[in-house]
């Protein structure tokens, strides 16, 4: 390569070669998905229903966005949350975070099995799923690492259900280590 100096002098910088050490790797999202919440298995079928439920106690009214969702705990318990919204816009919880710190805070020895997501639009179920934002996917990654068994996670629509059956599948290269 010629660089030119403020000596108006040229100076050659000997061609180094530099070999590629870049691998280009791609990752697989798994989920099933399912065109109604009447094809989904009993179980989740019921956690869907209970997410939908779970939008009718959303506060949002900067958003109109009323979002639910329904937890399994390993000791039977449904817990139903739904997203709660301030004037002071950040103040203002999602569904999944209000519902996962509850049972957590009621039931600090149960682990949560599953989580399903359900929202709402100028009074419809809104026919597409809502994917959860990226900090409530890390609570789950929280508190399925906790668990040490997988969190099922369904997204319910009600022309579209995605089911991921763990967190890692939703949120990959989870941050979960301070090493
Ligand atoms: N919201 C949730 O409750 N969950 C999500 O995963 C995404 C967004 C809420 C936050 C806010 O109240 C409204 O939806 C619009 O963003």
């Amino acid at each position: 390569m010629l660089i030119f100096t403020d000596k108006t002098m040229f100076h050659e910088i000997s061609r180094i070669s530099i070999r590629s050490i870049m691998t280009l790797k791609e990752i697989n999202i798994r989920y099933k998905e399912y065109g109604s919440m009447a094809e989904l298995p009993e179980d989740d079928r019921i956690l869907a229903q209970e997410a939908v439920k779970a939008t009718g106690s959303s506060y949002s009214p900067y958003s109109g966005f009323h979002v639910g969702a329904a937890l399994r705990l390993s000791n039977g318990e449904i817990i139903r949350g739904s997203n709660q919204e301030n004037i002071a816009y950040p103040s203002g919880l999602c569904a999944e975070r209000t519902a996962m710190f509850y049972a957590s805070a009621t039931y600090p020895d149960s682990d949560i099995t599953a989580i399903a997501i359900a929202a709402s639009q100028n009074g419809e179920i809104c026919r597409k799923p809502a994917t959860p934002c990226g900090a409530c996917r890390q609570v789950m990654a929280e508190y399925q690492t906790r668990a040490g068994k997988d969190l099922k996670i369904i997204l319910a629509g009600t022309e579209q259900v995605m089911v991921f059956d763990k967190v890692e599948d939703i949120l990959p290269f989870i941050f979960d280590s301070l090493k």
